[in-house]
């Protein structure tokens, strides 16, 4: 079983560190390498998404990523940008099943910024569409062209998606309701866009597979709002890619906490790279000060979908639970009465929960 690790920018590599700690610990004969990705490959090899790290990265099982990015790469060009080797790496190991769940856990309750009786035991699981939509879609740039009879720059974006896209996106979503409370909220934007009826009309094509999972469809600006009303009501919530990116970010901040948040990027026979879903905060990197909870949760993660060792999984979740209510906090998720502590702190008590 081979991992890929690439630790990127920021806060990346002191996070990974705690995570291959903790994967050490479970004695699963891994092998790890570990490549460049995202700034630092850019001042290495003067590419954010180098051939080595894309070799590495088709080869292996599965890859884990810490975060990249930083104000430092900000000035270059979009093509040098580290986002860019984000999507590349999306693109190229054909991971488009985005995986994002929202969990709150009872110990962090008070994290979030809406009222406990409308967040306490949220579950939800976003289902993100990754290597199509508008992000992908040709044609696109910026271009001189004539509009309303004046010569101007125009910016164009593509938005399209096959149906075997959809298809596939939608079995996966559908699948993962399976294992979760069998319910799938489709979200698109049918009253505007015709993408989305493809989308919706795929969707309920699909649904006969799956007698065991209700179906339902929302509409994106409602989902937008539904999520802050009463996010209880989801279970499993599929949408397109651009969708996705908002609803998950919204999504993420009802548990108050994004330093909690793992992710799971799969391709089509469950190979997968492993995320936390916050960024390289570039404002705390080096000072032990980050949460490595959503790094190591994102192992977990790895665990459940690529090596299917779900006891394994659980016995990591498990172990956050421990230290959560221990009362250990990294400052993102620090409040009175509890105990703040360092990046590497948080790892040793998961590993001694472990
Ligand atoms: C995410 C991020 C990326 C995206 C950016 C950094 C390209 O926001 O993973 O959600 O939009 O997909
Ligand atoms: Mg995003």
């Amino acid at each position: 079983m081979k991992i890929c690790v690439l630790p990127g920018d920021g806060i990346g590599p002191e996070i990974i560190a705690q995570a291959l700690r903790v994967l050490k610990a479970l004695d699963l004969k891994f092998e790890t390498e570990e490549a460049l990705l995202g700034g630092c490959a850019v001042d290495a090899a003067g590419d954010p998404f180098p051939e080595a790290t894309q070799k590495l990265a088709l080869a292996a099982d599965a890859v884990l990523l810490g975060a990249v990015g930083g104000p430092k790469w900000d000035v270059l060009s979009r093509e040098l940008r580290p986002e860019r080797c984000l999507l590349g790496i999306r693109k190229r190991l054909g991971l488009f099943a985005n995986l994002r769940p929202a969990v709150l856990y009872p110990e962090l309750a008070n994290a979030s910024t809406l009222k406990p009786e409308v967040v306490s035991g949220l579950d939800l699981l976003i289902v993100r569409e990754l290597t199509g939509d508008i992000y992908f879609g040709q044609p696109r740039g910026i271009e001189a062209r004539r509009v309303d009879g004046v010569e101007q720059r125009v910016g164009v974006n593509t938005m399209i998606y096959g149906e075997n896209e959809i298809r596939r996106i939608g079995k996966a979503a559908f699948e993962a309701a399976q294992k979760r409370r069998r319910k799938l909220c489709s979200v698109d934007k049918i009253n505007v866009l015709e993408t989305t009826q493809l989308w919706r009309d795929v969707m309920n094509e699909l649904a006969p597979e799956y007698p065991d999972v209700e179906l339902t469809h929302m509409l994106v600006d409602n989902a937008a709002m539904q999520l802050v009303r009463a996010p209880k009501q989801f279970d499993v919530v599929v949408t397109g890619n651009m969708f996705g990116d908002i609803l998950s970010d919204e999504a993420s901040m009802l548990t108050g906490s994004i330093g909690m948040l793992p992710s799971a990027s799969l391709d089509e026979t469950g190979k997968g790279l492993f995320e936390p879903c916050h960024g390289s905060a570039p404002d705390i990197a080096g000072r032990n000060l980050a949460n490595p909870l959503a790094t190591i949760l994102s192992v977990a993660m790895m665990l459940r979908y690529t090596f299917a060792l779900e006891e394994a999984a659980q016995r990591i979740e498990n172990a956050v639970k421990n230290v959560l209510r221990q009362g250990l906090r990294t400052s993102d998720i620090y409040e009175p009465g509890t105990t703040k502590t360092g990046t590497k702190q948080m790892g040793d008590a998961v590993l001694a929960a472990l």
